[in-house]
């Protein structure tokens, strides 16, 4: 048993989308996330800098005595996972990317055709498809970069005509030219879009990398023996931005209770 926070980060919201999932799962944990929302999107950055930005949060989480880090991020996971966990070699790390990978192994049709939607980093980095063919050589994986989405998610541009278009712009032919049946969500903002995703597209079978991070982190701390039993204080959510998104978003998962969430500004260069 061990009553510590549990660290969650990200760029900037969309990790936010894990954290309704993890509330219900483990009511008795308590939470402390962190989102960049000061220099998001991560997606078009070089490793070297996501590297340095992921230090600096996990330093900031691990100063705050969390049990557990959750990268909650995929281009983070695609990149820094292996780098995180040799500088905090005493503190678990789990990432969204092999999670989600396993789910995908388990749910997808003998040769079905899955298409994985991420950042360019994600997307080149190939961890999706060497996961996931690890797990389930059969299935056909084809991965598409949609740059534009997360930088209009974090504005809150989100259910409109501009967002429609923009995923017509990277989903049409990529869906139609793949014959594609399974969609995986490889960017935890994207789950913020999944409704209009499937408005278009109402025929696909989403997996969102988001809701396996609750799963991993239940699955891992039960592992580990280290389940909270009881939650004294609020969850805090801290970014390098106050931003209104980030804002909405914490008061929606709160349900507009004050006395769930505390809600901290904190610059990391400082
Ligand atoms: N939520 C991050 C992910 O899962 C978004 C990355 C970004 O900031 O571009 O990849």
């Amino acid at each position: 048993m061990d009553n510590r926070p549990i660290g969650f980060f990200d760029s900037g919201i969309g990790g936010l989308t894990s954290i309704p999932y993890v509330m219900k799962k483990l009511p008795e944990e308590r939470i402390i996330f962190f989102g960049d929302t000061a220099r998001a999107p991560y997606g078009p950055k070089s490793a070297d800098t996501i590297q340095h930005f992921s230090l600096q949060i996990a330093h900031f989480l691990k100063n705050h005595n969390v049990k557990m880090i959750v990268i909650a991020c995929n281009t983070v996971s695609a990149t820094c996972l292996e780098y995180l966990r040799r500088v905090y070699p005493d503190i678990p790390i789990i990432g969204v990317i092999s999670p989600t990978a396993r789910v995908v192994s388990k749910r997808c049709a003998p040769g079905a055709s899955v298409g994985v939607i991420a950042t360019s980093v994600t997307v080149k980095s190939g961890a999706y498809e060497k996961k996931i063919k690890a797990l389930r050589p059969d299935l056909q994986v084809h991965s598409a970069a949609c740059p534009a989405f997360v930088p209009l998610i974090e504005e809150g541009i989100i259910d409109n005509e501009i967002m429609r278009l923009t995923i017509k712009y990277y989903l049409d032919e990529f869906l139609r030219r793949y014959d594609i049946t399974d969609l995986v969500l490889g960017c935890t903002h994207y789950p913020l879009i999944s409704d209009e995703i499937l408005r278009i597209y109402p025929h696909l079978r989403i997996i969102s990398s988001s809701m396996e991070a609750a799963n991993a982190v239940e699955l891992e701390l039960k592992k580990r023996d280290m389940l909270s039993s009881a939650r004294s204080e609020n969850h805090i959510f801290v970014a390098s931005d106050l931003s209104a998104p980030f804002l909405q978003m914490i008061h929606r998962i709160s349900e507009g209770k004050k006395e769930i969430a505390d809600i901290h500004f904190y610059n990391l260069d400082l």
